[in-house]
């Protein structure tokens, strides 16, 4: 966890995002990701894909940035999360992750990716995941 006093910028985000992806555990893939995710309180917390010989149980790197911070006792909101991978640009998030989001994440939840210049390119929640389903 790393703890950010005032504002970290979406190219501070995608940065630490790259740094989750050096620990990636994906011997199956080949396929590295890295996220980090910003809550309203102003930490961010990292994470990176786990796979497992059995497929079916990896993990993705966005739930793992998120259950860190689950872990951590973090009770505020997401508000934004980076995901890079060391493969491609504009790594997108899967369909499990984004209901994900939707269970932690303020209304003007953001989703960053990278492009082929390493710029940041930002999605709102509603372009990510509309309708989501919540109880
Ligand atoms: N992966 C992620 O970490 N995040 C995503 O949103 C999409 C996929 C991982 C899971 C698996 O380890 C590898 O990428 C290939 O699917």
């Amino acid at each position: 966890m790393i703890e950010v006093l005032g504002m970290i910028s979406d190219t501070e985000l995608l940065k630490n995002a790259h740094l989750a992806f050096e620990n990636a555990y994906a011997p199956y893939s080949k396929f590295e990701v890295g996220a980090c995710a910003l809550f309203e309180s102003g930490k961010c917390y990292s994470g990176c894909n786990v796979e497992n010989a059995s497929f079916g149980l990896s993990l993705c790197a966005e739930r793992n940035a998120i259950s860190n911070a689950i872990a951590a006792g973090e009770k505020t909101k997401l508000v934004k999360i980076a995901i890079v991978s060391k493969q491609t640009a504009f790594c997108f998030p899967c369909g499990a992750c984004r209901q994900w989001f939707s269970e932690f994440c303020s209304p003007d939840f953001q989703v960053i990716v990278e492009d082929e210049n390493k710029n940041p390119v930002l999605y709102s929640m509603k372009e990510i995941l509309p309708n989501s389903f919540k109880l």
